[in-house]
């Protein structure tokens, strides 16, 4: 069995890529172990779903820090290194992170947003990508760099845009894609066959998933 990575998973709301994190890491065999779960939101119903699972979790509400993003980012911080955390893993964290806490976690935090970045960085991806009219949308991983929704890119899906869409339907077109390309992508970082070379990832090893595929739409 490879070593596996202690891993906290920082959410602000409903924990869907943080529960597929938590079911992937169930199989013995995956590298990451999901140790504790944090969330700057007291009462974010991904706490109870992963409390469920048995899983640690923590509050850090960054509302008893008023005006002090920095003694916010301490605590979270020192809370992390308490549990012997290796990997972050960002999931619907909705606070931004500054260059020092990011410095802190450089190369071992992790984060999903519903676009296909560099496009569509920040809020409201859904509903820009049916304004833009663009066909193919879709979810991104990336290493936290201290910009917003930007650093090194680890894997990304792809959906089409269909005709109709309304931004419901396509968000949960996208956050089944999320849901799978999560875990690969901590898999990958886990393991360490996944590395950040010259601002771009390196991918080692054979993966009969991760073949060529072109997805054509429409
Ligand atoms: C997900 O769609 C995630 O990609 C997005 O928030 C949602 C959280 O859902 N993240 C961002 O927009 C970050 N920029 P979840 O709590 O069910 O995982």
């Amino acid at each position: 069995m490879t070593e596996r990575r202690k891993i906290a998973v920082l959410i602000s709301g409903r924990g869907s890529n943080m529960a597929s994190l938590i079911s992937a890491s169930m199989d013995p065999n995956y590298p990451a172990e999901i140790t504790l779960v944090i969330s700057n939101k007291p009462g974010a119903p991904g706490l109870e779903r992963a409390a469920e699972f048995g899983i640690e979790t923590a509050t850090i509400d960054h509302k008893d820090f008023p005006r002090d993003r920095e003694a916010f980012e301490k605590a979270l911080d020192e809370k992390l290194k308490e549990h012997g955390i290796e990997f972050v893993a960002l999931a619907g964290f909705m606070r931004l992170l500054s260059p020092w806490f990011v410095t802190q976690w450089r190369e071992r935090m992790i984060n999903i947003h519903p676009a296909l970045l560099p496009s569509f960085k920040g809020l409201h991806t859904h509903e820009r990508a049916l304004e833009e009219g663009v066909k193919l949308h879709g979810a991104t991983v990336h290493f936290v760099s201290a910009e917003m929704d930007d650093g090194p890119i680890i894997i990304q899906g792809a959906v089409p845009v269909l005709d109709g869409d309304t931004p419901d339907t396509l968000a949960e077109r996208v956050l089944a894609v999320e849901h799978r390309i999560y875990p690969k992508a901590l898999e990958l970082v886990a393991s360490g066959r996944a590395k950040v070379k010259d601002q771009r990832v390196a991918v080692s090893g054979e993966d009969p998933e991760l073949a060529d595929t072109v997805l054509i739409w429409p």
